[in-house]
């Protein structure tokens, strides 16, 4: 049998690329996202199927703790494990400090932060008992260095990278490795909220070392990187895949 990764919040943008990339590296695909995202997860089942990788949906929010432990018992008993772990579902919204609205800053925080704690402790057991296994958070550049009018979902970002470095120092040698992959400006539908005209796509090409907007599948290959034998003696680290916009230690 072949390995099995989870990756949330797969139906469309990076999720969907994460999703095939490791079905190109030989991975079969626990595909989650929302109820309503359906329609879009059975497309991604479908192209991981064209891969000749087998694919399951599990669909849950990942704010819902009962609905986690289902996905990932799904996830578990329909493909027979869970390798990899890719949390990547989020939600992105703008307002600048003064107007963030109490109901905004709870649902950013629900879904990119403690949906990523839930999902990571419902595989837990499951990598623990196997002495193997590879988590791998999406988090972003903005939990680095923060951006004006996004507080709220910087916050949650930089909440996922230190929660995933406890993490790796928790995991001890248990042969899971947990990592983090941050992203820069991505062109999918949340990074449209970022570059919703043809200036401010002109002005994020400027200010990225390599001139160009980011795509979903750069980002795969970083998780994909993390997923595989290459990336055995990491752990508790974060990769910047944005083109030069940030540059750590410096
Ligand atoms: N696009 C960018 O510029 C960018 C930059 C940095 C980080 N990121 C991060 O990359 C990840 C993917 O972003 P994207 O650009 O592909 O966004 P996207 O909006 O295109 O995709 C996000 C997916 O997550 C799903 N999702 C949202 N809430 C969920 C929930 N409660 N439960 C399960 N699934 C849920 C959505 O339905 C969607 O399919 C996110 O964590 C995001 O914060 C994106």
């Amino acid at each position: 049998m072949g390995k099995v990764a989870l990756v949330t919040g797969a139906s469309r943008g990076i999720g969907r690329s994460i999703a095939l990339g490791l079905a190109r590296d030989g991975f079969d695909l626990a595909l989650n996202d929302i109820d309503r995202q359906i329609s879009d997860l059975h497309e991604v089942a479908a192209e991981v199927q064209a891969i000749g990788r087998r694919s399951l949906l599990v669909t849950a929010d990942v704010r819902d703790k009962t609905a986690v432990h289902g996905m990932v018992g799904q996830a578990i008993e329909g493909l027979g494990q869970v390798d990899v772990l890719v949390n990547n579902a989020g939600i992105l919204t703008s307002a600048r400090i003064e107007d963030i609205t109490e109901a905004q800053w709870d649902d950013v925080f629900a879904v990119n932060a403690k949906g990523v704690f839930l999902v990571t402790q419902a595989v837990l057991p499951h990598m623990r008992r196997r002495r193997s296994g590879r988590i791998v958070n999406i988090a972003s550049i903005g939990g680095k260095r923060g951006g004006p009018g996004q507080a709220h979902y910087c916050a949650t970002k930089a909440a996922v990278l230190e929660f995933t470095r406890v993490l790796a120092m928790e995991l001890e040698d248990s042969g899971i490795t947990a990592n983090s992959v941050c992203p820069g400006i991505i062109m999918t539908e949340m990074g449209k909220v970022n570059l919703g005209d043809q200036a401010s796509i002109e002005k994020w090409e400027a200010a990225t070392a390599l001139r160009r907007i980011g795509q979903p599948d750069d980002i795969a290959g970083a998780v994909c990187f993390f997923a595989s034998d290459a990336s055995a003696f990491i752990t508790g680290q974060s990769l910047n895949v944005c083109g030069g916009v940030i540059f750590d230690g410096g």
